[in-house]
């Protein structure tokens, strides 16, 4: 039977865990309980063919993340998670929000490029995007200034 092996990556408590046990057993797990690392297994059909999938699910909280770039390395895809309450933890979606690109001391080794921050930042949160560098301490106080700025004047 061909297997299919996918690995699922995201922020710690954004739900990973509970959307695999839920995809695999069918049960919703209220109790937060931060994953190291889990292997899930689930039969499924593919193309009209049984597969089995191999679902790795991973840690979110930064002390369990060593394997993270490992595992994004080697991945052939992605599905990006997260979780719509995060804005909701506020009793308003219209939370102000900026994107702060830091390390921006490191110029030289830039991946992200400047506009393809800016498009993120408008397309995902319809926000503005600053540069800033904690080690050089660039905007960092601006920041919040602009953040003021930006969003409650
Ligand atoms: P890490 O393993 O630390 O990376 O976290 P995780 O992303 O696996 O989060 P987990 O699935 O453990 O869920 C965290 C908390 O959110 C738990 O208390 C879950 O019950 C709750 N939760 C997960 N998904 C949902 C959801 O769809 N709705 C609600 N209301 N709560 C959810
Ligand atoms: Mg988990």
């Amino acid at each position: 039977m061909h297997e299919y092996k996918v690995v699922v990556l995201g922020s710690g408590g954004i739900g990973k865990s509970a959307l695999m046990v839920q995809f695999v057993q069918g049960i919703f797990v209220e109790k937060y309980d931060p994953t190291i690392e889990d292997p899930y297994r689930k039969q499924v059909e593919i193309d009209c063919q049984q597969c089995t999938l191999k679902i790795l699910d991973t840690a979110g909280t930064e002390q369990f993340t060593v394997m993270r770039d490992l595992y994004m390395k080697n991945a052939l895809g992605f599905a990006v998670s997260y979780s719509i309450t995060i804005l909701l933890v506020r009793d308003t979606e219209d939370v102000p929000m900026i994107f702060v690109g830091n390390k921006c001391d490191l110029e030289d080794k830039r991946v992200v490029g400047k506009e393809q921050g800016q498009n993120l930042a408008r397309r995902w949160c319809n926000c503005a995007i600053l540069g800033s560098s904690a080690k050089s301490k660039i905007n960092v106080n601006e920041i919040s200034d602009d953040f003021i700025l930006t969003f409650l004047s």
